[in-house]
């Protein structure tokens, strides 16, 4: 009885000092969504750090600092040296009491408080739930996960070198450890000190990887890189290029012959770079369609390619779904011309995989419905309207009718009072 009882005791402390040990040396790194190991360029390879690349590489260095990639975690100094006006606090908090505000580049940020939670109660006795993410277009607080009590698990996504063990500056609300705040040089190249050790040149320690996949790592959403995730049954969800491109008919195409991955795209708070990034536009490999749409009544109007094929679908922060207007472009770029086509599944969980006539046509053409779009839109790039349809459509007088209808009416009933009396 005595034996193994002391046998059993020492078999939990051998377990217990092994995950101990294994927490504080094991650096096992993991990316993106299904949190897969970093491919190592070399067995030795460690992180170095995006400034470590600065020295050799000052171009892409400069060009990714005008990215979103590298603002995904700002420390509060950072924030405000970035943003100008720095985007506020949430109510009853002041920057003393935030550890790292989470985005803040292109669409919303989020904080976290000094032990790493994300920020869910606000006002001075942080007894009000929500009004904890900031938007940055409407300049407006709204409630994300209101009251929740949230730990920054996000780190797999949003940083460099992430390991899943620990607490990263043993803040307990943060899962995990990382190398560097937010997308670095090496959350695309491996890690370097290989490269830098042997002072650079290609193939030398460096990962050079062209594919979908190593932006698809963390542009997509959920276990099933194919499924396009709908957000409340009105909106693809936020950072599901991937899966979008996938279901695409330019699945066969990677982001980097369409996107330079070290410059941004996103009309930005203080980085007004949209479009910068796009190295290839539509017109580079449809000569056709370009031909064709060029001198037609949308194009002479300046409605642009990606106006029709990359509508805002997708919402990170402001959307509103009557309108068909969201805040992210989608990848989808096919258009199914039938007006009874469905964007989502009867559920409302994914979308089909194509863009139809709703999201397509009426964000702009605000007051028409599907079925007047799918008059025109088979060969519509060579639209031009004619002079004759345009005059004779009868001006939009609906409410006039109504009017004066009700005013017959009163008019008929001051009389029947009249006569009554
Ligand atoms: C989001 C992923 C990503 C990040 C972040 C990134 N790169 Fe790249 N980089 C790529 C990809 C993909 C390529 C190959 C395709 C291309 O050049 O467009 C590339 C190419 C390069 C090349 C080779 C260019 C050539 O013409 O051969 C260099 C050098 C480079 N990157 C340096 C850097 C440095 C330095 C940083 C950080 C300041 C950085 N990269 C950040 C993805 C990234
Ligand atoms: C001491 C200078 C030096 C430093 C520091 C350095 N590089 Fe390089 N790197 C080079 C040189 C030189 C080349 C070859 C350039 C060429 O042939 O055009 C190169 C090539 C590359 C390439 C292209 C590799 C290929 O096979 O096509 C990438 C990607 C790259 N570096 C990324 C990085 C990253 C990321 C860092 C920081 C971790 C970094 N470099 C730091 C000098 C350096
Ligand atoms: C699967 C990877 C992934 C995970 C997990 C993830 N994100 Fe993101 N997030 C992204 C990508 C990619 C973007 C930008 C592209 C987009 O929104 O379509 C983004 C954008 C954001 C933005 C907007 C950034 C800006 O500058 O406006 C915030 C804020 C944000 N994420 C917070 C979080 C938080 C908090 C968590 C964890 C609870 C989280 N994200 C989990 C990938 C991820
Ligand atoms: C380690 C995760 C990760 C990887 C890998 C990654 N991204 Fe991102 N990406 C993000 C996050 C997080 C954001 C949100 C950053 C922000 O706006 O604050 C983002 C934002 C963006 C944006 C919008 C912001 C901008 O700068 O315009 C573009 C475009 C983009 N990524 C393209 C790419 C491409 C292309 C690749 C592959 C070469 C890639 N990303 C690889 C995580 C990643
Ligand atoms: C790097 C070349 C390239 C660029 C840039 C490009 N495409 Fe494509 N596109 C292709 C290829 C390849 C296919 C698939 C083969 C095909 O069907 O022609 C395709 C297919 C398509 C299709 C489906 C064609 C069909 O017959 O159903 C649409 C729609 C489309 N692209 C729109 C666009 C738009 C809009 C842009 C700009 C935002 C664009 N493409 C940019 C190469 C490109
Ligand atoms: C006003 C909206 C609109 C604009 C702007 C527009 N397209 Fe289209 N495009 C459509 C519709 C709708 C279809 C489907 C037509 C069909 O099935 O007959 C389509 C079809 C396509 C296709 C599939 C092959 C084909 O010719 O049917 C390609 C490729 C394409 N567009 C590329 C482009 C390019 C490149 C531009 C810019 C030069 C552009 N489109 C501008 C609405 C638009
Ligand atoms: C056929 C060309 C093409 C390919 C392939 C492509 N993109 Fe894009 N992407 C664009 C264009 C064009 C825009 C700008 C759309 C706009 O602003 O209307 C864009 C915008 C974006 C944005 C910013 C969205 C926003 O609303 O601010 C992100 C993020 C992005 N792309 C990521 C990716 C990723 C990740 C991949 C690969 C999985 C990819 N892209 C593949 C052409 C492409
Ligand atoms: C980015 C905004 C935008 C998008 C998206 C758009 N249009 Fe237009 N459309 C315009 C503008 C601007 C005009 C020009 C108005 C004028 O000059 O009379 C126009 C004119 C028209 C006209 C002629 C005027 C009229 O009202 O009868 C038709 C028809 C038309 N669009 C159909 C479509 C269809 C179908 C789609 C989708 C396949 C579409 N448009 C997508 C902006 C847009």
């Amino acid at each position: 009885m005595k034996y193994p009882k002391n046998i059993c005791l020492l078999l939990i402390f051998a377990m217990l000092f092994s995950i101990a040990t294994q927490q504080v040396y094991a650096k096992d790194y993991v990316i993106g969504e299904h949190k897969v190991p970093v491919t190592k360029p070399d067995p030795a390879s460690t992180y170095v750090g995006s400034e470590k690349c600065k020295t050799c590489h000052m171009e892409k260095y400069n060009d990714w600092k005008t990215s979103g990639h590298p603002y995904k975690l700002n420390t509060p100094a950072e924030e405000q040296a970035f943003n100008s006006p720095p985007i506020p606090a949430p109510d009853g908090y002041t920057y003393n009491d935030i550890y790292l505000v989470i985005g803040g580049w292109g669409w919303k940020s989020r904080y976290m408080d000094i032990n790493g939670y994300i920020i869910t109660k606000t006002g001075a006795n942080r007894d009000k739930n929500g009004s904890n993410q900031y938007n940055i277009a409407t300049k407006q607080w709204v409630d994300y996960k209101p009251g929740q009590t949230l730990k920054f698990d996000c780190g797999n996504c949003h940083t460099t070198g992430y390991s899943l063990a620990g607490n990263k500056d043993n803040k307990k609300g943060i899962v995990g450890t990382w190398e560097e705040k937010s997308i670095g040089c090496e959350a695309c190249h491996g890690p370097g000190s290989v490269h830098v050790a042997k002072g650079g040149g290609k193939g030398v320690g460096i990962i050079h990887n062209e594919s979908a996949a190593v932006c698809g790592a963390c542009h997509t959403r959920g276990a099933d890189d194919t499924k396009i995730i709908a957000k409340d049954g009105k909106f693809i969800d936020h950072h599901e290029q991937y899966p979008e491109l996938l279901n695409s008919p330019h699945k066969g195409l990677n982001c980097v012959q369409c996107h330079d991955p070290h410059k941004g795209t996103h009309n930005g708070q203080t980085n007004p770079t949209e479009g910068a990034s796009i190295k290839a536009q539509c017109s580079t490999c449809h000569a056709q369609q370009d031909a064709d749409f060029t001198g037609s009544t949308m194009q002479k109007a300046g409605v642009e390619c990606a106006d029709c094929h990359m509508p805002d679908t997708g919402e990170s922060a402001v959307g509103d779904a009557a309108k068909f207007k969201g805040d992210i472009a989608t990848h989808l770029f096919k258009i199914n011309t039938d007006p009874n086509a469905k964007f989502f599944d009867d559920a409302g969980k994914f979308a089909n995989g194509y863009l139809t006539l709703d999201w397509v046509c009426l964000n702009c053409h605000n007051d028409e419905n599907k079925a007047w779009a799918g008059q025109y839109a088979k060969g519509i790039h060579k639209f031009v309207k004619a002079e004759a349809t345009a005059t004779a459509k009868p001006a939009p007088t609906p409410k006039t009718p109504a009017f004066e209808a009700l005013l017959a009416i009163s008019a008929l009933l001051v009389a029947v009072l009249v006569r009554r009396r």
